[in-house]
């Protein structure tokens, strides 16, 4: 049976547009599937109020409307049943810098961040860069399935541990973590007196109909210790346009973060604003039909590696255009360099603490990820 073109289908030469993940394989014939933005266009409302905006021609030191803030406000709301206040809102140009200032804000030189592993990498060197020790457990798994490792997480923290840095949905390990685990890392962290940055910048890329529930909400009390790092970037394809936010109900925790940006941190873009709004307000079908997309392409991996490079290991997908692989059985002391050397460009897993694992961006036209899975299968035959 046919599928239905999808607009998600088209194919853009994105070479020459300032692309970070095209620029590296510049003129060499390497498919980028390595840093997490996407190959599709923006949503079609979100091109719409740019070029509105654009036409205004001013670009001038920007400051959200309030139709902005109320944007971010009635999704959360309308999304997860969160009533967020406009003053909690605390607006970044990434959200890398909101792990880094965390790191400085939340603790002194000699403490540390606590953090599950595998990871988004500046989970690992935030904290790092800014002269603050980073204290690992490793996740566990539940047969193909990763889950917290509570025992690790027991095991790992110190007295000198004040921040949690959790990631949910997960990166690199696709998971979206159940009312349960949310319980049980509100009560790690009232138990071990932690904050808890959970960064959520992935929870619109849920697949199946998966439902997110941001850590805040878990209980109210909970509010005082976490804050929350959302965006529209991941899931609206706007990384390049650097707008992000911190939602931190506390205030007293609120001032020590913003006093800790203050004067290192520049401020948001005019179409950063822009294009977080219409995103936010017009964009959900857009964004449903993302999520299935992408669940098609998850689809196509699993049964692709299934039945072609079962030597390489996948994992329950739950969310993100993200999938980590094993490939430990492949016995390569340079995975990817050895996939690069086959026309495939993919993540290595050490950033993430992981030696034996890639990580695959299908965020992509279904051609372009049938090409890259070709290259790979390709890279493991040649080893034969
Ligand atoms: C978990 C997580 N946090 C933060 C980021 C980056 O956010 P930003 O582009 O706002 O710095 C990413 C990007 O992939 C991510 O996966």
């Amino acid at each position: 049976m046919s599928e239905q073109a999808s607009i998600f289908d088209t194919v853009y030469d994105r070479t020459e547009t300032d692309s970070q993940k095209w620029q590296k394989y510049e003129g060499k014939d390497i498919l980028p599937m390595w840093v997490a933005d996407m190959d599709f266009h923006a949503p079609e409302v979100v091109l719409d109020a740019l070029h509105e905006r654009i036409d205004h021609g001013i670009f001038g030191y920007a400051r959200p409307e309030p139709s902005c803030t109320e944007a971010v406000i009635e999704m959360l709301e309308r999304e997860y049943g969160w009533k967020v206040e406009a003053e909690w809102l605390v607006w970044l140009p990434g959200l890398v810098v909101g792990l880094n200032v965390a790191s400085r804000a939340f603790c002194q030189p000699n403490e540390s961040v606590l953090t599950t592993t595998p990871i988004y990498p500046p989970f690992i060197f935030a904290p790092k860069f800014q002269k603050r020790a980073v204290v690992k457990a490793p996740m566990g798994l539940d047969g193909d399935r990763y889950v917290i490792d509570w025992d690790a997480l027991e095991a790992a923290i110190t007295p000198d541990t004040k921040v949690f840095f959790f990631c949910n949905p997960h990166n690199p390990c696709a998971r979206v973590f159940e009312r349960q685990e949310l319980e049980k890392v509100v009560e790690f962290c009232e138990r071990h007196d932690l904050l808890c940055c959970s960064d959520e910048i992935h929870c619109e890329l849920l697949l199946d109909g998966r439902k997110h529930i941001p850590l805040a909400t878990v209980s109210e009390k909970a509010a005082e210790r976490i804050f929350t790092f959302i965006a529209p970037s991941k899931t609206y394809n706007l990384a390049g346009l650097g707008c992000s936010i911190a939602i931190i109900p506390d205030k007293e925790l609120r001032q020590r973060f913003t006093m800790a940006a203050r004067g290192i941190v520049a401020e948001v873009n005019n179409l950063g604003y822009t294009a977080c709004e219409a995103a936010y307000r017009y964009a959900g079908d857009w964004r449903d039909q993302l999520q299935r997309y992408l669940a098609g392409n998850r689809d196509f991996i699993h049964d692709f590696v299934k039945r072609e490079i079962p030597d390489i290991g996948l994992y329950q997908h739950e969310a993100t255009y993200l999938s980590w692989m094993d490939v430990s059985r492949l016995e390569l002391s340079d995975p990817v360099g050895h996939f690069e050397s086959h026309g495939i460009g993919l993540s290595d897993g050490a950033f993430f603490d992981s030696k034996k694992h890639v990580r695959l961006n299908f965020g992509c036209p279904r051609s372009t990820l049938e090409e890259g899975l070709r290259r790979l299968k390709a890279g493991v035959d040649a080893l034969k």
